[in-house]
């Protein structure tokens, strides 16, 4: 359980699968790319209305806050990925560090990152859809095929939809994949960019004040929704057996990405609350429509938030996919889940699988259950990062570092204490519904993955060596 996976093997493992190996196709931008595509989404479009009620005009503030949380982790991403730039993101490090156990651990809850934040987000996406369709055509698609069977319907059949719609782009090739990806961050970026245009030119400086009308409290009640919103920023960390020059292009990737999302989270806020005074915001979700006004606005905003959630589901299903071929790679999950088509170089079967399920979870699972399980499941995962970079110091301080985290040791201890201080602001059904999935986790690993691991393979003299 605490058998290591040396870094050099992860290296020299990676990308292979059976029948091929995965294609290096992408330089920085691509990466970049890959990780705003999944992580500008629902966060901006809907989840800032919500948070608004709760900090006022300072709900920037809130979004510096939850960014800043964010960026002590994606230090410690950015040292790990130009280290090992291997597929499986944290999963891969935990490997190198913590053991398999942990290692494990991490990629169970990287399915609840990846698995299920995609179900979520696609969710979102069906109500856009029927926004959209509302306010063009004046027509709507019945309760029974928008909604799923908690929330009075019987299956939301767009969430499917989007998802297979990603699949069939996947299976085009990470390279094909990768481009509509660019695409879809561009249009949503414009669609931001005009709305800070119009709603700056509409900013009363009356609206900013009072700036804290119900305290730090409730800055930091939004910061804690807000974190949702930063959720994403690793997926390049997801694409290191596919990138050109991973060493030197995932560190930057994931930390341009954070910054350029940040700058635009906080510009939005910014105009958002300066055109329309905060106590006009309800918590609906087409916050941002209300505060452009009138049908054009409106039309504008649902179609930016349908591109932009298509994007997030793009890009964190390919993560998810890559999670799986490294720990199938590593025999912990079967074999089919690495398996490459020689012709693409995609991991066929396993996108096929992934997104049947994600599309199915989606369908029939109501929204709000799924996306506490994503945020307290991400959080660990960022968590062991951090606890991965402070022993990789420790005990091999003279690999090679393409990126180092500042004020080590007291940038990663920050990441853990913050993203421990999130996980407990989460509800007790959640920390339930986690206990439930770690427990389901630890059945699998125990019951598959341990006898199957390629390192238990290992002759006992190498097993010894990798202790
Ligand atoms: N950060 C992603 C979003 O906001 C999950 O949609």
């Amino acid at each position: 359980m605490t058998r290591r996976k040396p870094v050099a093997d992860l290296i020299a493992d990676n990308g292979q699968g059976s029948g091929g190996a995965l294609r290096r196709t992408m330089g920085m931008w691509q990466l970049t790319m890959i990780s705003i595509g999944a992580t500008l989404g629902t966060g901006i479009f809907v989840v800032l209305g919500e948070a608004v009620p709760l900090a006022g005009p300072a709900v920037t503030l809130a979004f510096i806050i939850a960014g800043i949380t964010a960026l002590l982790s994606a230090l410690s991403y950015a040292e790990l990925a130009g280290m090992i730039p291997v597929a499986g993101s944290s999963y891969s490090y935990a490997y190198a560090t913590i053991g398999e156990l942990g290692a494990w651990v991490c990629g169970w809850c990287l399915l609840l990152e990846y698995g299920v934040s995609v179900a979520a987000v696609a969710v979102g996406w069906g109500q856009y859809v029927n926004e959209l369709l509302q306010l063009v055509l004046g027509v709507a698609l019945p309760e029974a095929l928008s909604a799923p069977p908690g929330d009075g319907g019987l299956l939301n059949l767009p969430a499917a939809v989007v998802v297979v719609l990603a699949m069939v782009a996947l299976l085009g090739g990470a390279r094909e994949s990768a481009r509509i990806n660019a695409i879809m961050v561009g249009i949503k970026t414009l669609t931001l960019v005009l709305f800070c245009a119009i709603a700056f030119s509409a900013v009363k400086a009356g609206n900013y004040s009072p700036l804290l009308p119900l305290g730090m409290g409730g800055v930091s009640a939004a910061a804690g929704k807000l974190f949702f919103s930063y959720i994403g920023f690793d997926a390049a960390s997801t694409a290191g057996s596919e990138a050109r020059n991973p060493q030197r292009d995932l560190p930057r990737a994931i930390m341009l990405s954070l910054g350029l999302v940040t700058v635009l989270y906080c510009l939005v806020a910014l105009a958002a609350v300066g055109a329309m005074h905060w106590t006009h915001f309800d918590g609906t979700e087409a916050a941002l429509s209300k505060v452009l006004g009138g049908t054009t606005g409106s039309v504008l905003l649902s179609a930016g938030a349908i591109v932009a959630v298509a994007s997030v589901v793009l890009a964190v299903l390919y993560g998810q996919t890559r999670i799986l071929f490294a720990m199938s790679r590593d025999g912990l999950v079967p074999e089919l889940f690495s398996r490459v088509d020689p012709r693409t170089g995609v991991p066929r079967a396993n996108t096929l699988v992934v997104s049947t399920f994600i599309a199915v979870l989606a369908a029939v699972v109501p929204l709000g259950e799924l996306a506490d399980a994503t945020s307290i499941g991400t959080l660990f995962a960022f968590a062991l990062v951090n606890v991965a970079v402070l022993v990789l110091r420790r005990r091999q301080p003279d690999l090679h570092r393409t990126f180092r985290t500042p004020l080590v040791p007291l940038t990663p201890v920050l990441g853990v204490l913050s993203c421990a201080w999130l996980m407990l602001s989460l509800g007790s059904a959640t920390w339930l519904a986690f206990a439930l999935w770690m427990a389901v986790g630890l059945l699998v690993y125990f019951g598959y993955g341990r006898g199957h691991s390629t390192l238990s393979q290992a002759s006992p003299e190498s097993d010894a060596m990798i202790r």
